[in-house]
């Protein structure tokens, strides 16, 4: 008997030992899943004193802000000393947003090595194109290629995944932050040389690729390679940008590899890119990640709605999926020309913005300044006093409208019927040899995406070997670097129906920056049944008639001429140097139930809006929701469960938008078959046709 009662002593003391375990560890987080749709910041706990966490965790809890991003940077603090390690105040951190039910990214502090570190091995210090080796007192000054750094950033990326691959409130990893900054030293010379011969053989063919007999460029030994940014043998400009991509590719598999091993598969590993920089080949270093984050800055200025959303697409590509913004400002940022901040309004629109093309994060950077340190001007959303600044209540709004719209926003993603073609190579082909200064090949995509995204309210933007198929539309705007693959992609997809549009510029190079041995559009010009007879680089703009109305060509004009009996022309050159005088700007031509399409014309405003009006018409594009006034941007967003569309008027007045059907108003409830939207308002209406 007494046995049986000090047995189930025991047992009630185990019991509640365990409860007493369960409970301490009970947070918020263990409660609830994270939110569908998430506001975060950026939080620097080692910045401040931890008696201070809690109040800032509090203010966070109450703007709706679930996600901090904490870490990065913070390598002197985590390794104090080689091989020492204290991780301990960062699980604090940690816990403590746990228990207010904020979930924590954990970035690797790779950009910014600790100064007894790049003391004790300056070889990890990159050295600049002029031959300076960076110093301590900034970050980013690490050699993306050396060996001994990367063997320092692996181990701090393992301690941390030790410590943190499975606690329940870590969602998942940033690796470094925002790579760009490359070496130029001698050892990451001589890895370039190896990898050029991994990639070439032997040195034969690269000096054939390369036609290296040019200018007695040829090269007897591997060892004579240099490095070279600009006004190089176009091979090897783009075979750095390569070997530069690739890099960084492995640089990011160091940790991630790490990273893998000790973490819970449920965490993702990402890095934090930035829209429309061009410094490596952003497909080929996110083919590891899990997840695309990008840090999204207006910087002077304004929201443009076309050139961000642009970025946003962009990024989405990249996975073909749902992304998350990393970093936004909050207000203003310290580092542009002007750093104004954005109007009141104006930083809820461009949350929707994210949201509507495809992102399910918004997170800003960052919560408070550090006291000292270089970006004590950059908007936060609390004061040097550790008190809201204005913007905070807007951001409360904004947490809130993501609490009330995630569960109807849970799941759903963009699909899209027109998809642009996007490639690094044909981006720095083109930049290397504008041929005309105001040459902006980011800018020839801006002008197609702007009126194509207006008309079908979605676009995807994606790589060119991306099986096409789902789309009905596909634009490919100076796509100068043509490789057979990608060329057996597209002609296929015509093949299969669909419609294929090429702007200036396309098809004019080969995989190694070489000239294509036919004209443009190269392999594709029997398939178009035209071709481009020259290219004239313009002074002044070139007068341009036919389907796309009476317009003009600027920068740039190609002179086509029609070689099969079915190619139609579009398109003509007016009155101009006598060469294009009423000469083909544009032609198509049917391939069975698909098409392609040559534009050789950089088309004005009104040309480009017509044009893209006969793409989407002859390709059935239609607009998802349909018709709006200018200036209100539309954002579809699919799911099982329906459609979601949210709407942001970016025009300077009030708009009143009639709706094709009745429709749930989401954030202001009921049924409605008009919206009213004022200056920066929004609008997420859900419901079927
Ligand atoms: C970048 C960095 C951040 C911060 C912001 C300021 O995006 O990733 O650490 O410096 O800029 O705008």
């Amino acid at each position: 008997m007494d046995r049986i009662a000090s047995s189930q002593r025991l047992k009630s003391a185990i019991w509640l030992a365990v409860a007493a375990i369960v409970l301490s560890a009970t947070t918020l987080c263990a409660q609830t899943p994270p939110p569908p749709i998430m506001l975060g910041t950026a939080w620097y706990p080692e910045q401040w004193p931890e008696s201070r966490w809690d109040a800032d965790l509090a203010l966070m809890q109450q703007a709706g802000i679930y996600m901090v991003r904490v870490g990065e940077f913070a390598w002197s603090r985590m390794e104090p000393s080689e091989g020492h390690y204290d991780l301990d105040w960062l699980d604090r951190a940690v816990t403590a947003a746990a228990k207010h039910g904020i979930y924590s990214v954990i970035g690797t502090p790779t950009a910014a090595p600790p100064a007894w570190l790049t003391q004790k091995y300056p070889e990890t210090l990159r050295v600049d194109e002029e031959g300076h080796r960076a110093e301590h007192g900034n970050r980013q000054q690490f050699n993306f290629a050396n060996p001994k750094y990367r063997e320092l950033a692996r181990k701090i990326a393992e301690q941390l995944a030790l410590r943190f691959g499975h606690s329940p409130s870590v969602l998942g990893w940033q690796i470094d932050n925002e790579y760009s900054d490359i070496s130029f030293d001698s050892d990451t010379k001589t890895q370039f040389q190896q990898w050029l011969k991994a990639r070439y053989g032997t040195l034969d063919n690269l000096n054939a690729r390369w036609t290296t007999s040019y200018w007695s460029e040829t090269i007897f030994d591997w060892d004579q390679i240099p490095i070279q940014t600009r006004d190089g043998n176009p091979g090897l400009l783009l075979s750095w940008k390569r070997f530069v991509s690739d890099t960084w590719r492995s640089y990011q598999k160091n940790q991630l590899e790490v990273i893998r091993a000790h973490s819970d598969a449920k965490q993702f590993i990402t890095t934090n890119t930035m829209g429309w920089f061009d410094g490596f080949d952003h497909y080929v270093v996110e083919k590891d990640l899990d997840l695309a984050a990008w840090d999204d800055y207006v910087g002077q200025g304004h929201l443009d709605p076309v050139k961000n959303g642009f970025a946003h697409d962009l990024t989405r590509g990249f996975k073909g999926k749902n992304f998350w913004i990393m970093e936004t400002q909050p207000g203003s940022v310290n580092w542009a020309p002007i750093n104004n901040s954005l109007d009141r309004g104006e930083v809820r629109a461009m949350a929707w913005h994210a949201i509507g093309h495809g992102a399910d994060v918004v997170s800003y950077w960052q919560w408070r300044s550090a006291l000292n340190g270089q970006e004590q001007y950059h908007g936060t959303l609390l004061g040097a006093d550790g008190t809201p600044v204005p913007l905070y209540a807007e951001a409360q709004q904004i947490g809130q409208e993501f609490a009330k719209a995630g569960p109807v926003l849970a799941g759903t993603s963009v699909k899209s019927e027109v998809a642009i073609l996007h490639s690094y190579d044909s981006r720095w082909a083109i930049d290397w040899q504008r041929h005309n200064k105001n040459y902006d090949p980011a800018a020839e995509l801006i002008s197609y995406y702007g009126p194509l995204r207006a008309i079908s309210q979605s676009v995807d933007v994606v790589e060119p070997l991306t099986p096409l198929s789902q789309y009905k539309l596909v634009v490919a705007p100076g796509l100068n670097v043509l490789s057979d693959a990608v060329a057996k992609n597209l002609v296929e997809y015509v093949r299969q129906g669909g419609h294929l549009v090429l702007g200036q510029r396309s098809g004019m190079k080969d995989e190694d920056n070489g000239l294509q041995p036919q004209r443009q559009p190269g392999p594709l010009a029997d398939l178009l049944g035209g071709r481009v007879e020259q290219y004239y680089a313009l002074v002044d703009p070139v007068a341009l008639e036919g389907k796309f109305g009476v317009g003009q060509s600027k920068l740039w004009a190609e002179l086509l001429s029609v070689k099969a009996p079915d190619t139609e022309v579009l398109e003509r050159y007016g009155k101009s140097n006598g060469w294009l005088d009423g000469k083909p700007a544009a032609i198509t031509r049917k391939i069975g139930k698909g098409r392609i399409t040559y534009i050789g014309a950089w088309l004005d405003g009104a040309a480009m809006t017509a044009a893209a009006k006969w793409m989407a018409e002859v390709s059935n594009v239609k607009p998802a929701l349909g018709t709006v006034p200018d200036g209100v941007e539309v954002y579809p967003r699919y799911g099982n469960r329906g459609t979601v569309y949210i709407l942001v008027n970016l025009s300077k007045t009030e708009q009143t938008v009639s709706l094709p059907f009745a429709m749930n108003d989401v954030l202001e409830g009921g049924s409605k078959l008009s919206i009213r939207l004022p200056i920066y308002g929004v609008a997420v209406l859900s419901g079927e046709r």
